[in-house]
């Protein structure tokens, strides 16, 4: 075949395509098979594949993506992308369409619209063909992310014709896409919104086109002043017309009914609701009780004039249209201003951004310091500093920053990432989406290991609680964890906090600790990905010793482990990675010369074991899967050496908890009882 005859038959594939893919993206309604599609979709991309000058940037196939990394460079807005001023209640948004009425010359007409909670987007044509997708950034600068947009199919990669236009949409996640999706993920995201927001910021498009992202339009901007159209119910009938998918829930208002109705025009939604001022409110409550029952979600309404040439005579505040303002449902949220964003380096040498906010309250607590993850958090939040923000609590615990609801006014740009460690200046480092701090020597790492291994869940060392783990770091006592068996206590004594029962009880600390098993040794290593639960698994599967597992690693036998039933890639890599490394091989042995338990003990089998728990009391609630009637989980208690209670008190030591857990839970909780799950009791009886 030669490339007359490939192209006709391409122009013949595509132009089917774009009517099928319409047909599914935007109407909803396919006429055709998905193997029948899929066929013609294939011999497209064949015939692509043997002649690249066909692959197009508005070609179907651009609907899959690509496997290539693709960057979101920052680009200029052509127009100026603006946000709304908002009203809380029906009485604001009927004062403000009060004084448009006055400020008006003619009479007004409005159209209110779903607020759709997604992500801002402009969409740039220039002669009919997508150029730009581009985030809303600070509204004059954003991101260039086209490549991931052109895979969703609701967004026309071609209009019927020739224009030059720029049009704004949102991009969003059904509810019920959410709901799948985030059940697999591995960072759970808060709402489907965070969730697009992320995925328009994937490196792969071809990532991005496995999510079902839709969009819905909402304005146009023509570049030729004639072609714009003067009303926004005719704005919304061309972009139908055009292509694009519009939202039908929409309701027009104008002084009388009548007056509504004609307004409304041909527009071919079929669900456009109309009426006359006195029934707005109506409307806006309807809307708002109505919205649970929507399959996206809305985070409040949007009401706009109609007439343009109003909207031009009412004009704009320094950031928002006085044309248009945004209805917001309430939500458990406050607002702050971020302050700073400081960066704190953890023991691993991962880098936290973490807001300092002005301190605001939130579902009964102060919220000053809000931790951001990491960069790829803050570009999908597009924050910076001065930035006004909505913040809610995760699970009503953990603070978080959902989104900007005021741009900073004084220009600044979306926060980045210090070049270099805030503690020892080294330049940091990415790996997947975490920043580092490669130096294993800096301050705030060595502080973070140390506190860490001592730590309660660790080797649990009496006397060295985090304070004076600082205080010994800073006055240079010791400089990794092995000087802490190498280092003498008795130094401390007559400074300042260190009498001589302190210093005998960090001794008597230190010489316990040599009797802790292995697996608590291993733990306390702080190898990412590597916690109890991991260890436990490693053992029970023969690893029982360090010498054992350093064979594996330096025979690079990764198929060993992970032949080890929930291991993943990750613990593997995580493993190879940090035993690997010169610095931990040598604290190993410090540790080994220090007499630390390096070897699975003869405790494991012998009749220390069977009294794992005495000294203790437990309480049993809850039902659980492995112990049912619950008096199995008791005896297992018993046999162990533990006393076991019908109540939590005050001499309670553990609460083990099972689904369904109730008042038992919180009283615990409420009295700094251990509360055990399920899953980390049957690892305690191991
Ligand atoms: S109109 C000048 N209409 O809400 C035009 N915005 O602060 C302003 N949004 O950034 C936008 N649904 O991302 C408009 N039907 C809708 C909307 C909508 C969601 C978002 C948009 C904008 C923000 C307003």
């Amino acid at each position: 075949m030669d490339i007359v005859q490939a192209k006709r038959e391409w122009e013949q594939l595509a132009q089917q395509l774009r009517v099928w893919q319409y047909e599914y993206y935007v109407k909803a309604a396919p006429s055709i098979s998905d193997s029948e599609y899929d066929r013609v979709f294939d011999r497209l991309v064949a015939l692509e594949h043997d002649y690249p000058e066909l692959s197009v940037e508005d070609s179907p196939s651009k609907r899959v993506g690509s496997d290539l990394d693709s960057s979101f460079p920052e680009v200029s807005h052509s127009i100026a992308v603006l946000s709304l001023d908002k009203a809380y209640s029906d009485d604001a948004v009927l004062q403000w369409i009060d004084r448009c009425e006055q400020k008006g010359t003619r009479e007004l007409s409005f159209v209110i619209e779903e607020k759709i909670d997604g992500i801002s987007i402009v969409l740039y044509y220039e002669k009919g063909i997508l150029k730009r997708a581009v985030t809303r950034g600070n509204g004059f600068v954003g991101n260039d992310v086209t490549a991931n947009i052109k895979t969703i199919g609701s967004v026309p990669l071609s209009l019927p014709e020739e224009i030059d236009i720029a049009v704004r949409g949102e991009i969003y996640l059904e509810r019920v896409d959410f709901d799948r999706l985030n059940k697999n993920s591995e960072l759970p995201y808060a709402n489907p919104r965070n969730l697009a927001a992320g995925t328009i910021r994937r490196n792969k498009s071809s990532e991005v086109a496995k999510v079902p992202l839709k969009i819905f339009v909402y304005e146009g901007f023509w570049s030729k002043s004639e072609e714009q159209p003067t009303h926004h119910v005719q704005i919304l009938t061309e972009l139908i017309r055009l292509g694009f998918r519009v939202n039908p829930s929409f309701a027009i208002f104008a002084n009388t009914a009548i007056k509504a109705k004609e307004l409304c025009g041909n527009i071919v939604t079929g669900s456009t609701i109309t009426g006359s001022f006195t029934d707005l409110a109506d409307y806006i409550h309807h809307a708002t009780t109505n919205r649970k029952h929507l399959e996206y979600d809305i985070d409040g309404l949007v009401i706009k004039v109609g007439e343009l040439a109003m909207r031009e005579q009412l004009g704009y505040t320094g950031h928002h249209p006085r044309w248009a303002i945004a209805f917001k449902f309430e939500a458990p949220e406050a607002l702050t201003t971020i302050q700073a964003i400081d960066v704190q380096v953890g023991r691993t040498g991962r880098i936290t951004p973490v807001a300092r906010v002005e301190s605001v309250p939130i579902g009964g607590s102060v919220v000053s310091n809000i931790t951001l993850h990491n960069q790829d958090y803050i570009d999908m939040l597009e924050l910076s500093l001065q930035d006004v923000v909505a913040i809610s609590k995760r699970g009503d615990v953990i603070p978080a920053v959902e989104r900007v609801v005021e741009k900073n006014s004084s220009g600044n740009k979306t926060w980045n990432m210090p070049a270099h460690c805030p503690v020892c200046r080294t330049a940091l480092i990415t790996k997947g989406a975490h920043t580092f701090c490669p130096n294993t020597g800096c301050p705030d790492q060595v502080l973070g290991r140390i506190i860490f291994f001592v730590g309660r869940d660790q080797m649990d060392i009496a006397g060295l609680g985090p304070e004076t783990v600082k205080y010994l770091v800073d006055n240079q006592c010791i400089k990794d964890i092995a000087d802490l068996y190498t280092f003498d206590p008795d130094q401390l004594i007559g400074k300042a906090g260190f009498g001589e029962k302190k210093v005998a009880l960090i001794k008597q600390g230190l010489a316990e600790s040599r009797q802790k098993p292995f697996k608590y040794v291993l733990v306390s290593l702080g190898i990412p990905e590597f916690g109890k639960k991991a260890v436990d698994l490693l053992i029970s599967s023969g690893i029982s010793s360090i010498d054992k597992l350093l064979a594996i690693v330096d025979a690079g036998d990764s198929e060993r482990l992970l032949a080890i039933k929930g291991f993943g890639q990750k613990t593997v890599d995580s493993l190879f990675e940090y035993l690997s490394d010169p610095v931990m091989r040598k604290r190993i042995e410090q540790l080994r010369e220090a007499q630390l338990q390096f070897e699975q003990g003869k405790e494991t089998a012998g009749p220390a074991q069977s009294h794992v728990f005495s000294g203790q009391t437990w309480c049993v609630t809850g039902s659980f899967e492995h112990f049912s009637p619950r008096s199995l989980a008791l005896e297992e208690i018993e046999k162990r050496g533990g006393r076991t209670t019908g109540s939590v008190t005050g001499k309670t030591t553990h609460l083990l908890a099972g689904s369904g857990a109730g008042s038992k839970l919180d009283q615990a909780l409420k009295l700094g009882i251990t509360v055990v799950g399920e899953e980390d009791f049957i690892s305690l009886l191991d």
